[in-house]
């Protein structure tokens, strides 16, 4: 089903629950579809960032080489916030009046403990990401940070997009107020007409600039929710364990997903118990069922896999052809 998914697409999201397999399933499938011949390239966007762990080397935000056709990179939030402000920053000095610089730099400081900030930001690099990924790779696979987090983050571009708008819309008004203002103006005696003229001169080309500026980034984030909404180019997949927990955060993260225009294409449900490995295990087995079938009642119509408990963790190129190569076996519907 995984493998099906990726094969015909090209974007994948891979979300759930903390420590259900994330990682695991999205480096398989990266690896399994470069295998294939897809360049394919493999995007943390969790803070904790385990990518590296996975692979037994360190994953830094540069693309690195993975294996033939996979690259890698992990999307550290906290540099991404101090690139970001930095940028914004540069930006405002630039647009703003010289004499606010000071106020520019006491709103910048503000701004890094913001609520939000950290999502705004790592929201602008996976656009970023998404955008020069789609132009250089076949497949991009998305491995994001646990349930909550990331369906926050896949509400944002709508959000954003109408912040944006509004601004420039805001925008749209001030300039028109000052087409008035300059007409009503133009019959005037003249008097220190020059000064006041370049210092709209000035103005007007800030404000230019700042239009500019809006314009562009909601370019990048309506790109962005596009191409998530896009059932055909792009799949978010939710892994989860057949536990309680993780059963009733898949259902809510589905309508979360919903409710921002994204369709969940499948789930994986992994580290499924044995029902033939002793007493103990076939009970949790049965254990797992029960929490399967409220998981079918309340999903009925969404494509499932499952994958076996292995008796070891999954580290390294080896372990992971092979966990791919269980993502290609079709399993049993529940
Ligand atoms: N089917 C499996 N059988 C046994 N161990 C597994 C299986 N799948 C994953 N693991 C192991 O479980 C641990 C957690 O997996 P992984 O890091 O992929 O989870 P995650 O959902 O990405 O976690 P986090 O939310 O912390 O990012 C790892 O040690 C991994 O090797
Ligand atoms: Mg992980």
């Amino acid at each position: 089903m995984l493998l099906e998914l990726a094969t015909r697409r090209r974007v994948l999201f891979v979300g759930g629950k903390g420590g259900v397999g994330k990682t695991t399933v999205a480096a398989a499938t990266a690896l399994q579809q470069a295998r294939t011949g897809r360049r394919v390239l493999l995007i943390s966007t969790d803070p904790a960032h385990n990518l590296g762990h996975l692979w037994n080397r360190s994953i830094g935000s540069n693309i690195v080489r993975l294996a033939a056709g996979l690259d890698g990179m992990e999307l550290d939030p906290d540099e991404t916030v101090r690139q970001h402000l930095d940028e914004v920053g540069a930006a405002l000095r630039r647009l703003m009046p010289p004499h606010l610089a000071g106020e520019v730099d006491k709103h910048m400081a503000l701004s890094r403990d913001a609520p939000g900030m950290h999502e705004a930001a790592l929201l602008e690099r996976i656009a970023d990401t998404l955008i020069q990924g789609l132009a250089d790779y076949d497949l991009l696979v998305f491995d994001t940070a646990p349930s909550g987090h990331t369906s926050r983050l896949m509400a944002l571009p709508e959000m954003m997009t109408a912040w944006t708008e509004g601004l420039l819309q805001r925008q749209e008004r001030s300039k028109r107020f000052g087409d008035v203002l300059r007409n009503f103006g133009k019959d005037d005696s003249g008097l220190g007409e020059s000064v006041l003229g370049q210092e709209k001169a000035d103005g007007e080309d800030r404000q230019q600039r700042v239009r500019q500026l809006l314009y562009r980034r909601r370019e990048r984030f309506s790109q962005l929710r596009d191409v998530i909404q896009d059932r055909q180019r792009c799949a978010f997949v939710i892994v989860l364990a057949a536990e309680r927990l993780p059963v009733l955060e898949t259902i809510e993260l589905q309508a979360q997903l919903q409710r921002s225009g994204i369709e969940v294409a499948g789930l994986v449900v992994n580290k499924r118990s044995p029902a033939d490995a002793g007493a103990f295990l076939a009970e949790r087995h049965a254990q797992e069922q029960r929490h399967l079938d409220t998981l079918r009642q309340a999903l009925p119509d969404l494509a499932l896999q499952q994958l076996p408990l292995l008796a070891e963790d999954v580290i390294g190129e080896a372990a992971l052809d092979a966990f791919g190569e269980r993502l290609a076996v079709p399993t049993k519907t529940p």
